[in-house]
Order: C-alpha cells, then sequence, then structure tokens
C-alpha cells in the first residue's frame, strides 16, 4: 500500500518514534511505501513531501521534535484546503493515511475520514487532554522536565526565602499541573478545572513559612483562572482551530502574593522546554506502541479509528470518540491526590 503519515499540532516528544515504527513495521511486514507530508496539514493541502523510509527513521526514535515538521494548519479554514488534500492525496495514490495529533489534527482527521479518507489517528499531546486514551505519550515526558524544574526552583527558593510561581502548559486540562506539582511538593497546585482563590493560595504560602521553610513552589497551569476573575491573562492572537495564546497568570500572580503576603516572589515560565528534547523511555515505548498498532489498523480495517491505550492494552476507538469532549482532571482526584500536601 501507499500509506501518507503527518505530524500536526503543537509537536511534542516521541512523535519520531511513531513515526519510526508505523514506517518499519510498515516496510518490514506489509511492504508499504510511505509519503511523508510536511508541516502536518500544510503539507497535504500544498503537496510538500519527504520520501519516508528506514533508512530515513534509523535512530530517530530519542530524538525530539518531529522529521515531518508540523503547524496548525486547518484545511476547513483555508479556501478550497479540502479539495487541494484531497487531490494531493490522490496524485501520490495514497491508499490510507496515518495522522499523529492531538484534538485538533484528529479533529480534521475525522472530517476526511467521514468525506471518504482513510485515515487512522494517532493521539499526542503532552496536555494529556484526549479522551479515549488514558494517556497521550509526550506526556510522562514533559511532567518529567516540569518536576525536575520544580525541584530546582526550590531549592534556589529556600536559599533567598523567596516564593517562587512555576508556570506549566496546559490550556483547559491541568494534567502537567497537577502531576508534577504533587511530584514537585508544590506549595499550591492551581489548575484550569478548578478556579483558584488568591487568598488560599497565599494562605498555604504563609503556612508553609509558619512551619520554618524558607521558600516554597506555587505550581500554575497557563490556563488557570483565579474565581475573581480578574487577572487580564489572554493575548488576542487566534490561531487557526481558535485557539488564544496563553502565558502571564504566573506573573500576575507573583504580584498579589507578593502584595498580600509581603514575601519577594519570583516566576518561572517552562513554556517550550516542555514540548523539546529527548523523551523519556515510557514515551519512547508508548510511541512505539502506538505507530505499530496504527499500521496495523492501515492494513485490517481500521480506517476512520483512532489507537488508544486502555488497561495498558492498545485499543481501536472512533475517531470521533478521541475529539470529543477534553479528558479534564477529574475534581476528585484534584481534592483527594493533588490537594492535600499544598500548604
Ligand atoms: O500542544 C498543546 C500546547 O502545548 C498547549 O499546552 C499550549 O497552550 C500550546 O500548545 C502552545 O502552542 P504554541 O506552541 O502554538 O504556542
Amino acid at each position: 500500500m501507499h500509506v501518507g503519515v503527518l505530524t500536526g499540532g503543537g509537536d511534542c516528544p516521541g512523535l519520531n518514534a511513531v513515526i519510526r515504527a508505523v514506517v518499519r513495521k510498515g516496510e518490514m511486514y506489509y511492504r508499504d511505501q510511505f509519503v511523508g507530508f510536511l508541516d502536518g496539514w500544510r503539507g497535504v493541502i500544498e503537496g510538500d513531501t519527504l520520501a519516508l523510509d528506514s533508512q530515513k527513521c534509523a535512530d530517530i526514535v530519542s530524538i525530539g521534535g518531529t522529521i515531518l515538521g508540523t503547524s496548525r494548519t486547518n484545511p476547513y479554514k483555508i479556501e478550497g484546503g479540502v479539495e487541494k488534500c484531497l487531490a494531493t492525496l490522490k496524485h501520490h495514490q495514497i491508499d490510507a493515511l496515518v495522522a499523529i495529533g492531538g484534538d485538533d489534527t484528529l479533529g480534521v482527521a475525522n472530517k476526511l475520514a467521514a468525506q471518504g479518507v482513510a485515515v487512522v489517528g494517532v493521539p499526542k499531546t503532552i496536555d494529556n487532554d484526549l479522551s479515549a486514551t488514558e494517556v497521550t505519550f509526550g506526556f510522562h515526558t514533559a511532567v518529567q522536565i516540569a518536576t525536575d524544574a520544580i525541584d530546582r526552583l526550590l531549592t534556589t527558593s529556600e536559599s533567598h526565602g523567596r516564593v517562587l510561581v512555576c508556570e506549566v502548559m496546559g490550556r483547559h486540562a491541568g494534567w502537567i499541573a497537577a502531576y508534577s506539582g504533587i511530584a514537585g511538593g508544590a506549595v499550591d497546585i492551581l489548575i484550569p478545572e478548578e478556579p483558584f482563590d488568591v487568598e488560599d493560595v497565599c494562605r498555604n504560602v504563609t503556612n508553609r513559612r509558619s512551619r520554618g521553610r524558607s521558600g516554597c513552589v506555587v505550581v500554575v497551569a497557563e490556563g488557570a483562572t483565579p474565581k475573581e476573575g480578574s487577572f487580564s491573562v489572554t493575548s488576542s492572537e487566534v490561531d487557526q482551530f481558535g485557539h488564544v495564546r496563553l502565558g502571564g497568570i504566573a506573573i500576575r500572580l507573583a504580584e498579589e502574593i507578593e502584595k498580600r503576603t509581603g514575601f519577594e516572589t519570583r516566576t518561572a515560565v517552562l513554556g517550550h522546554t516542555q514540548r523539546g528534547g529527548t523523551p523519556t523511555a515510557f514515551d519512547r515505548v508508548l510511541a512505539t506502541r502506538f505507530g505499530i498498532a496504527a499500521i496495523d489498523a492501515v492494513h485490517d480495517g481500521g480506517a476512520g479509528m483512532m489507537v488508544a491505550l486502555q488497561a495498558d492494552r492498545i485499543l481501536r476507538v472512533p475517531l470521533s470518540a478521541g475529539v470529543g469532549e477534553p479528558k479534564l482532571v477529574p475534581h476528585e482526584f484534584y481534592e483527594v491526590v493533588a490537594k492535600p500536601f499544598c500548604g
């Protein structure tokens, strides 16, 4: 078969491991030939391709980013975009497409599947907010990077007797903040799902001081909002999937903490360090399992499906299930696991 492969949306550690697994198993077991589309759906719209074979995929399992490049291009928001996609797929005689992405990329895949394109989805995102899979690759790496950062921030905050506010990614879902905050022993963990009270945060910081600890780290997800709703943290810039660019909550929160407690407060915004660099071993293995399952799905009737991890098994679910409601941090998890050790 002729199989197309693309990576779309924000990059994430493990993308190359998926590409490698798809191509190597496809060549070895099914004698497939591959075409890589560059920069996600942009490459399909514009016919921008890269020849993909096992040679090209050698030694990329440990490398971050994606050899195919990525973008947030949405064919459904571009004049004639879908028609151009269909024409490119026909031109390259693509029998099936493996689309590796988050809810935006797989949302497009789902719509194209409804238009008759044989497409198999692979879920990726450091945010871990895709439904129907218990975890996405990239999340584990991002949590480790954030936890390492919190460990480092804690020692410097203790040396100087400061509060450190650490901002991590997480637009709608606070999985990275919750996991790294728990692992790093944060004094407070603020996530988009649970609007926070600045006074509570200040109380937790002050309580820790009163126990004789000079420093502390507050972990805040970029999409977290105060109950008061008084922080202005968004920019007006919107991408083709309608997302505003977030960032700035840590700075606003640090100002408030310093003003209300009198403790010197600093910020660290981890930003794209969470998406870069080498994937953890866990993410390499999960990405490899997803890749193998995706190329198998291409060959045995799995078009229109997304591979997913459930109870440590790789299953297939309809693409529509993966791109439905985002998977948020449950209130119970936040209350029972994340919050009890805050303060
Ligand atoms: O991929 C998801 C994500 O990491 C979000 O957590 C974050 O808000 C967004 O990407 C940042 O996107 P960009 O790299 O386009 O600024």
